[in-house]
């Protein structure tokens, strides 16, 4: 905007308004539509008829119409989204998203309070009490008050960008409230799907045909993955904030003192809080919230107790994974009564044999449950489990819902009971216990269903991260016999990738991204391709252990078990079968082929130079310019150093681009040494 300009535009012409009159027009409209989209979405109380808004909705897209290079992201009309994506980038978070620790009873609460007062130098602890949501954590960082990055949980140090997704949702503010807004905010919190509008959801996608969703949880972590935000914008997702991330320019001295602050900048706090003096009031508030909890408007598997004042929350600090100033109290799983009408077996990688039954569908915490493990035939004699049986049901977090126990009394004789095969229901192989385990395998190694769950396994987000090598395609191309061994997804033939492009769904531009996402994974760590061959008992951390520990691939094949069993983390089990694993023929003929195929097998390969920051800890803070912050940390990885999250004694160096927040002022106290960033180019130029 030029101020003081007097000489009108193109556009200024055709309206007779100076640019800086259509901005400030501009700015007033979407403030007042701001202010009332927070009244009805945020707090429930509107104070204009649907009329009155969609007139004022209406001027302001007619003057963005006429002005369209005046059209800012942050405009209530870019609610609806339209930007399409490919995929979503990931960036780290200023400051890992961590879990909570659970409880369950009183006395592992009671047990928490004990180890909170035995910390504290003092007794006189004020907790909060909130309800827990059953949600998709989400990180939203507001900068000068605009909203500008959305990030997902993902795995707590880096998330998915999902900010064009999160702009579609009505009750986040795409500006915070204040006119001095603090220069940096990170609101962290839950979206969700409310009980109503997840039913409303389900049965207009009846009506269209459409599947239903199972649950509000799956349903709003899946509406927020979607690639299409005009999409997005179609789902009823809503928010709620509970906590907050990186934050710079203001001070926040309490639980209450946060959530007043959260409704104040205009987002929403969870609908449910409690302060407590005492443990006792702490159990009364969770009681009360269990209570009201099927009337509560979203889904909640507990309660989250906080201490209530940040200096008391800085003294207790964190554990590895999670702080030591709150917990979360897990309510009683809910539970359900139905009947088995089948038993279905389904094969695991490793051939396990596991019977599902397959239930009358019923309604059990909010969504519609019509299987559930009887996790193996030992269990199924054990509990005299039967088809035909009235059965109780039980749905525990995220763990896939449970047979509890059968309900004999209820039998007419008609039941009939669930033998455990002979045979592979898939192969027809003998089936056989291994060892002293309960479960019983396929004891065919290229059983077809073991061949497709290995391949999903090696294709999977937490192994390979072949993105579109899902279940569905392998199975179409074990089927077709194009794949058996990992080595196969890398040396398709010409004509097996021409007879793909007429399936449907996979026309020519898919399966080319298939072929790019294949030869993109040939460069991943190694620890990515160890934990993809799906060695038993060894897990993607195990992997990364093995890897630290070894460098590479072929040296750890040649590892006896003592050398394996004298690595911190990896027990006699996990060593054992890795050495089995390599010492068999079929398994290093596959890895020959892969290692042929270009795969990356060894850490090694990234020289490690010594450099300025060989041996140094360091964390990132601030927005940089010269670097994209996933880019540097690889970066100075290559050149040695070990880039972590946190400013702690152990760091050396805080690297630091605009807008510092906490980060800066814990390291100055800590005397951390501070790089800006034009001397941190000139560090990384030097030899
Ligand atoms: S506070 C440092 N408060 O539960 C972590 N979390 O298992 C502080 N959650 O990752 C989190 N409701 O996604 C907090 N009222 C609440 C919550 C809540 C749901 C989620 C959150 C977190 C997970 C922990």
């Amino acid at each position: 905007m030029v101020i003081g300009c007097t000489h009108l535009d193109q556009n200024e012409k055709s309206t007779g308004m100076t640019t800086e009159a259509i901005n400030i027009k501009l700015d007033s409209l979407r403030k007042t539509i701001e202010h009332h989209n927070y009244l009805y979405y945020v707090k429930s109380k509107p104070e204009i008829s649907d009329f009155e808004y969609d007139s004022l909705y209406k001027e302001l897209e007619e003057l963005e119409h006429q002005h369209p290079h005046l059209i800012v992201p942050h405009s209530p009309t870019q609610k609806v989204g339209g930007q399409v994506l490919s995929e979503f980038e990931n960036f780290p978070h200023s400051v890992p998203m961590l879990s909570l620790d659970n409880t369950y009873n009183e006395q592992e609460l009671t047990a928490f309070h004990n180890r909170v007062v035995k910390l504290l130098s003092h007794n006189e602890i004020t907790y909060t009490v909130e309800p827990k949501i059953d949600g998709v954590g989400i990180s939203i960082r507001y900068e000068e008050g605009i909203l500008r990055r959305a990030l997902t949980r993902g795995n707590g140090e880096v998330g998915d960008d999902v900010t064009v997704n999160v702009r579609t949702i009505k009750s986040i503010p795409s500006r915070l409230h204040p006119e001095n807004p603090p220069p940096i905010w990170e609101a962290r919190g839950e979206i969700f799907m409310s009980k109503k509008d997840f039913a409303k959801l389900n049965e207009d996608r009846e009506a269209n045909g459409e599947h239903r969703f199972a649950n509000p949880r799956n349903c709003s972590a899946g509406s927020l993955k979607l690639l299409n935000s005009a999409e997005v914008a179609k789902r009823p997702l809503d928010a709620v904030f509970y906590t907050i991330g990186e934050i710079s320019g203001t001070k926040i001295l309490s639980q209450k003192h946060l959530l007043d602050r959260l409704k104040q900048y205009g987002l929403k706090p969870p609908a449910f809080y409690r302060e407590c003096q005492s443990i006792d009031e702490v159990l009364a508030a969770i009681n009360e919230l269990e209570s009201i909890r099927d009337q509560f408007p979203y889904e909640l598997d507990g309660a989250v107790v906080k201490i209530n004042d940040f200096s008391h929350q800085r003294e207790l600090g964190f554990t590895a994974k999670s702080p030591r100033w709150a917990i979360a109290y897990k309510f009683e799983p809910e539970k359900a009564i139905t009947t088995i009408n089948a038993v279905t077996i389904q094969i695991g990688r490793t051939g396990t044999l596991t019977p599902v039954a397959e239930l009358e569908p019923v309604s059990l915490s909010g969504s519609t449950v019509s299987r559930a493990t009887l996790h193996n035939f030992e269990e199924v004699a054990r509990k005299d489990i039967r088809i035909g049986d009235r059965v109780e049901i039980e749905k525990a977090g995220e763990i896939i819902p449970a047979v509890l126990r059968s309900i004999k009394d209820s039998r007419d004789g008609s039941e009939e009971t669930i033998n455990q095969p002979l045979n592979c229901p898939v192969c027809q192989e003998p089936v056989a216990a291994i060892d002293d385990e309960v479960a019983v395998r396929c004891t065919n190694f290229n059983c077809s269903q073991q061949v497709k769950e290995r391949l999903i396994h090696f294709a999977s987000r937490g192994a390979m991260d072949i993105e579109t090598l899902g279940e569905a395609l392998v199975e179409l191309l074990v089927d077709h016999n194009f794949i058996n061994n990992p080595d196969d997804i890398y040396n398709f033939s010409i004509e097996q990738i021409e007879h793909l492009k007429n399936y449907e769904g996979l026309g020519d531009k898919s399966v080319e991204k298939l072929l790019l996402k294949i030869e993109e994974s040939k460069s991943n760590p190694p620890w990515r391709l160890l934990f993809g061959l799906g060695i038993r008992h060894v897990g993607a951390k195990s992997s990364k252990t093995l890897l630290k520990h070894f460098h590479n691939i072929p040296t750890l094949a040649l590892a006896s078990k003592e050398d394996l069993v004298e690595i911190r983390d990896i027990g006699p089990v996990v060593a054992d079968s890795i050495y089995e694993y390599f010492r068999n023929e079929k398994n290093i003929a596959i890895l020959e082929r892969l290692k042929k195929s270009g795969l990356n097998f060894s850490d090694d390969t990234k020289k490690i130079q010594n450099s300025l920051f060989t041996n140094k800890t360091c964390v990132i803070t601030g927005t940089l310019e010269t670097y994209k912050r996933d880019d540097l940390k690889n970066k100075l990885s290559d050149m040695g150093a070990n880039v972590t999250g946190s400013v702690s004694v152990k760091t050396d160096y805080l690297i630091v681009g605009k807008n510092a927040g906490s980060k800066l002022q814990k390291a100055e106290k800590l005397r951390v040494k501070i790089i800006h960033e034009s001397e941190l180019v000139e560090m990384i130029k030097c030899p």
